[in-house]
């Protein structure tokens, strides 16, 4: 598992909350920021929302897709920010979606993940807190040597 210091904590989890600012979400009315931690680089990515509802885009799946781009492929930590949960009726709310967990299982299963609440301290979880019995498809070849 990855550390990070302190201070790059705050540094991840404020462009987190920054680029959830940009999310395009006509339609749900709720902002999520990502920002991806690499060996290069910071990347950011927010929700981005289409009429066609199943089209739409979770922040993480944004960020990780420009670290990916930009091929940045040891990512260090994640940092989640969605800054229109209403945490006092569903604490949940924070919490990164389903397939965006199978996306971070993939991409960056040592990753720290920082989830921002909204009094600005941090919760930081691991992939396996998140998804513990993951779906994993195994290479036959491996499988059959
Ligand atoms: N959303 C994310 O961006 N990330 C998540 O992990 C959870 C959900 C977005 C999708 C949609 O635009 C809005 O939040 C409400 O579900």
């Amino acid at each position: 598992m990855n550390t990070l210091s302190p201070d790059e904590q705050l540094k991840l989890i404020e462009r987190a909350r920054q680029v959830a600012a940009n999310a395009y979400v006509p339609h749900s009315h709720f902002r999520v920021g990502a920002a991806v931690l690499g060996e290069r680089g910071t990347y950011a990515g927010a929700n981005v929302e289409n009429a066609s509802f199943g089209l739409g885009h979770c922040a993480e799946r944004s960020a990780l897709s420009a670290a990916v781009a930009a091929g940045d492929r040891k990512i260090r930590a994640i940092a989640v920010a969605c800054i229109d949960a209403d945490t006092a009726s569903a604490p949940d709310e924070l919490m990164p979606c389903g397939a965006c967990r199978q996306w971070i299982l993939e991409l960056a299963k040592d990753a720290v993940i920082l989830i921002a609440r909204p009094d600005g301290s941090s919760e930081s979880v691991t992939i396996s807190d998140l998804l513990p019995k993951p779906f994993r498809l195994i290479d036959k070849r491996e499988r059959d040597s």
